[in-house]
Parts: C-alpha cells; sequence; structure tokens
C-alpha cells in the first residue's frame, strides 16, 4: 500500500530557526539591555537606616545615605536611572500636603546626595501628593472631591523645589488635568527649560498598587479610591487622548502604569505617536512574581527577564521595574 505523502513533510520548519542558541540570537526580534531600565527605589528618614516592605519581599527603605550607595551600585551595573519615593513621617502628612513643598523633604534631600555622588545618572522624582497627604490621595480634597486646579498649583510648586534639588526629569503621576503644561511653563520661566517631564500619562486606578501604598505608607491612611481621576481599566482610545494631550503640553516622555496588563496600551501609543514610552511595572506586578517565585511555583529569574522582554516587545523604550537591579546583573552574566 502507498503511504500518502502529503503532509508528511513541512515545507516550512519553524524549529529551524530556534534550533540552537546561536540561530535564536540572530533572530531575536527584540532584546533586552541594562539601558531600559530605571530602578524605583523608597527613601527613610534616619542614618544606616533600611527596612523591608512586608508586601514587597527583597525590597527596602533605604536612608538617604544608604540609597545613594545603592543607587551608585546601580550605576554601576550599567542602569542608567532611578526613580525616588519617599516614606513620609505620618506626623508630618497634613490636608495640604505641605510637607511636599519642603525643599528639605526626603525626596529632595536624596536628590541632592545622589546628584552630587552621580551627576550624569538619571533621577526620576514623582510629582503627585499622596506621599505627604493625610488622606492618601494624590490632591487636595474638598468634601469628598479631588480639587483639580487647586492641586495643579501645588504641584508646580513641587516639581520645582524637585527640579532645584537636582532632578532631571519630573514625573508627574497624580493624573490632574493640564499639570504638564503648567510645570512645563514653570520650569522654563525658572531657568530649568532642559529638565524633562516624563508624565505618567495613562495610569490606571488599579488593584496593582497595593504593595507600593505600603512601601510609602499611604495605604492605611486613603480615604475611599482613586477613580475619580485615575484612568478606567475598561479603556483604551481614552489612554490616546491623553497621551496626546500631554504631548502637546510638553511631556518629553509617556508611561503607561501599570504594566504587564496594559501591554496593548503601550503597543497603540508607540505605534500612533511613536515617542518614547516608558512602561512602570508597579509593585503588585512584583510582588506577584516574587510570591509565586518563593513559594516554588514558578521560576522567578525566568519570569522576570520574560515579563521584561514582553514590555519591549509591545514597544516601550524603557521600563521601571523593582527588578531593575536583579535583571541587570543577569543580563551582564548573559
Ligand atoms: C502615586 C503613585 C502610585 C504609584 C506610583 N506613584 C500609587 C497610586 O497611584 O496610588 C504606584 C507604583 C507601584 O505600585 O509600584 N502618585
Amino acid at each position: 500500500m502507498k503511504v500518502p505523502h502529503i503532509g508528511r513533510y513541512p515545507v516550512t520548519r519553524m524549529r529551524r530557526n530556534r534550533s540552537n542558541h546561536s540561530v535564536r540570537r540572530l533572530t531575536a526580534e527584540n532584546r533586552l539591555s541594562v539601558d531600559d531600565l530605571i530602578w524605583p527605589a523608597f527613601v527613610i528618614d534616619g542614618k544606616g537606616k533600611k527596612e523591608g516592605i512586608e508586601a514587597m519581599p527583597g525590597v527596602e527603605r533605604l536612608s538617604v545615605d544608604l540609597i545613594t550607595e545603592a543607587a551608585q551600585e546601580a550605576w554601576d551595573l550599567g542602569i542608567p536611572g532611578i526613580a525616588l519615593f519617599p516614606y513620609t513621617d505620618p506626623a508630618k502628612k497634613t490636608s495640604d500636603a505641605f510637607e511636599a513643598l519642603n525643599p528639605d523633604n526626603l525626596m529632595n534631600a536624596a536628590t541632592r546626595a545622589i546628584r552630587k555622588a552621580l551627576p550624569e545618572m538619571m533621577i526620576v522624582c514623582d510629582v503627585a501628593l499622596d506621599p505627604y497627604t493625610s488622606h492618601g490621595h494624590d490632591g487636595l480634597l474638598r468634601d469628598d472631591k479631588i480639587l483639580n486646579d487647586e492641586t495643579v498649583d501645588v504641584l508646580v510648586r513641587q516639581a520645582l523645589v524637585q527640579a532645584e534639588a537636582g532632578c532631571d526629569c519630573i514625573a508627574p503621576s497624580d493624573m490632574m488635568d493640564g499639570r504638564i503644561q503648567a510645570i512645563r511653563e514653570t520650569l522654563d520661566h525658572s531657568g530649568h527649560e532642559d529638565v524633562r517631564i516624563i508624565s505618567y500619562a495613562a495610569k490606571y486606578a488599579s488593584g496593582f498598587y497595593g504593595p507600593f501604598r505600603e512601601a510609602v505608607g499611604s495605604g492605611t491612611a486613603l480615604q475611599g479610591d482613586k477613580r475619580t481621576y485615575q484612568m478606567d481599566p475598561a479603556n483604551s482610545d481614552e489612554a490616546l487622548r491623553e497621551v496626546a494631550m500631554d504631548l502637546d503640553e510638553g511631556a518629553d516622555m509617556v508611561m503607561v502604569k501599570p504594566g504587564m496588563p496594559y501591554l496593548d496600551i503601550i503597543r497603540r501609543i508607540h505605534e500612533t505617536y511613536g515617542v518614547p514610552t516608558l512602561a512602570y511595572q508597579v509593585s503588585g506586578e512584583y510582588s506577584m512574581i516574587k510570591a509565586a517565585a518563593m513559594n516554588g511555583w514558578m521560576d522567578g529569574d525566568k519570569a522576570m527577564m520574560e515579563s521584561l522582554m514582553a514590555f519591549k516587545r509591545a514597544g516601550a523604550c524603557g521600563i521601571l521595574t523593582y527588578f531593575a537591579k536583579d535583571a541587570a546583573k543577569r543580563l551582564k552574566e548573559g
């Protein structure tokens, strides 16, 4: 009996281009490099002080002296930037977030120290009021409402003290309308025309920020949620509109946050505008991978590298990730 030929030998064997490391290297469409990474770090008051964060195993809050050393380590690994977040003493939190404007607050002290040690490192400073408000919101609150324009007036002053401390990347994460333009104008009028603005343009009201709120101590304080100013996870066209507005107002780069559940948004922004687009792999994404790895449910290093590569594939030019140092070490090892 004649054995039928059809279908026995595939004309194209996709597996040939996967058969060894050399050919996989040659045909790789995207590459992850240490150049793509920004390391988010938490600052705490004191000297020689470090504190673990329960919901983020492996991440620590560091006092200014230690964060400067840690920034040096990151820089030595080749990481081009650090993003700073302060844990503010609850006694310094007020409803008007006055501490945000203190030129000597933790954020500004850390910025000054890192800038002195590492003149070339990118220092990304978050602009938003939540680490400083007694109610945990990113803006000023009156009668259960977050006030837009009044908040922008404060954000502008917050951005200015950060620029004066030596921050070269102002990163508004507050989601108030019109803040990019207001900050741009203020920076330009005060001799800081070279300070860039990385706008958290598409920031969603997400459940993935939980561990971060423990890290900066804003979670227990938070009254209600942030859905009246952060984006609805159902929306995608709206993200493009946010980006268009922020670019128009003078943003140099835009950011999507969270990262992994929003790769489609990164792709759409990248294709529509072709502007430097960053992904923020947020605290909850870090903790998910970490927790599963710690339980032996998956290979943490593998999941980490794969998740970072996914951002590149989606079109991100850079990634804020709590894995930055671990990933940089892995990349160095090859
Ligand atoms: C707040 C801010 C948040 C994060 C960065 N800036 C939390 C929030 O909006 O409640 C979250 C980052 C993370 O989860 O890693 N302005």
